[in-house]
């Protein structure tokens, strides 16, 4: 199964994806987590330390790899078509942690020229050529807004998991990224509401998503706070935290499932 995580800036995008990345590991899943965001710091919400980040390539160091193994200059589709396997990723782009495989994306030097496109490029194409298996899982951690879904990064994944918070703001943000994700054929779009702190917040997320791809609630939990604060992963703080991410994890299969049996 191959799920991306967008949604407004700082709404838990990458709370959640480390979050579900760590559950499904527990569950003997193999998961490949993706840092998709320049600004990259699932590590942390998986867990990995800063130590064991040091050492690890961004990917998009893989050009030349791509080069070397190819031939071709714009090697790295073609690179993920001869290594489609989660597993021929090279280790020098990985780091594990409980049962979780983190790649991170990086930045494609560009001369300054500020431009994007490469890497969106290479998350497409990695996207696109990773086979995944039954007992696998890749979990993409995208950047804020919705710029990137308007070049098709997400094209291929199974699911488009859309992150809100009890207010307008983000679910304007929301809308948008629906219909731009719808736009480019992204066949499931799902909702997961964060930070819900009381009745209000409820409701009126009840009232607000489309209640047949809602996956479900993380509440305002005062240790996923605590866990950012130390660079722990809030998975590790257990709890109620881990109910609510079993509670998302259930619905999505149910949601995947009903879709499925539609076709
Ligand atoms: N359910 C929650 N309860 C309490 N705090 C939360 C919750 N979800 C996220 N946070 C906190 O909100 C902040 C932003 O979360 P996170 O980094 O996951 O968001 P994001 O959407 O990935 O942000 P960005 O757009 O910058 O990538 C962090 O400090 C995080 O600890
Ligand atoms: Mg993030």
């Amino acid at each position: 199964m191959k799920i991306a995580i967008a949604g407004k800036g700082g709404v838990g995008k990458t709370t959640l994806a480390g979050l579900l990345a760590r559950s499904y590991a527990d569950d003997g899943y193999r998961v490949l987590a993706v840092d998709a965001d320049p600004d990259a710091n699932l590590a942390s919400s998986i867990g990995i330390s800063s130590e064991q980040l040091e050492g690890i390539e961004p990917i998009s160091t893989m050009k030349k790899l791509a080069k070397e193994r190819t031939g071709a200059s714009e090697g790295y589709g073609s690179l993920f078509i001869l290594n489609p396997k989660v597993d021929d990723l090279p280790e020098r782009f990985c780091v594990h942690h409980k049962g979780v495989s983190l790649l991170l994306m990086g930045t494609v030097d560009q001369g300054g020229s500020g431009c994007v496109c490469p890497e969106n490029t290479l998350v497409r194409n990695l996207m696109k050529h990773l086979l995944v298996g039954n007992d696998e899982v890749v979990i993409l951690d995208m950047e804020a807004g919705i710029e990137h879904l308007g070049r098709a990064t997400a094209e291929s994944v199974d699911v488009l998991i859309v992150v809100v918070e009890a207010g307008k703001r983000s679910l304007q943000t929301a809308a948008q990224i629906e219909k731009l994700a719808s736009d480019i054929g992204i066949r499931n779009i799902a909702y997961v509401a964060s930070k819900v702190d009381g009745d209000a917040d409820r409701e009126f997320i009840m009232s607000s998503v489309p209640i047949s791809r809602f996956l479900g609630m993380l509440s305002m939990h005062e240790q996923i706070r605590g866990a950012d604060r130390q660079g722990s992963s809030p998975y590790d703080a257990g709890g109620d935290i881990l109910v609510e991410v079993q509670s998302i994890r259930r619905s999505l299969n149910d949601l995947l499932g009903r879709k499925a049996s539609q076709h």
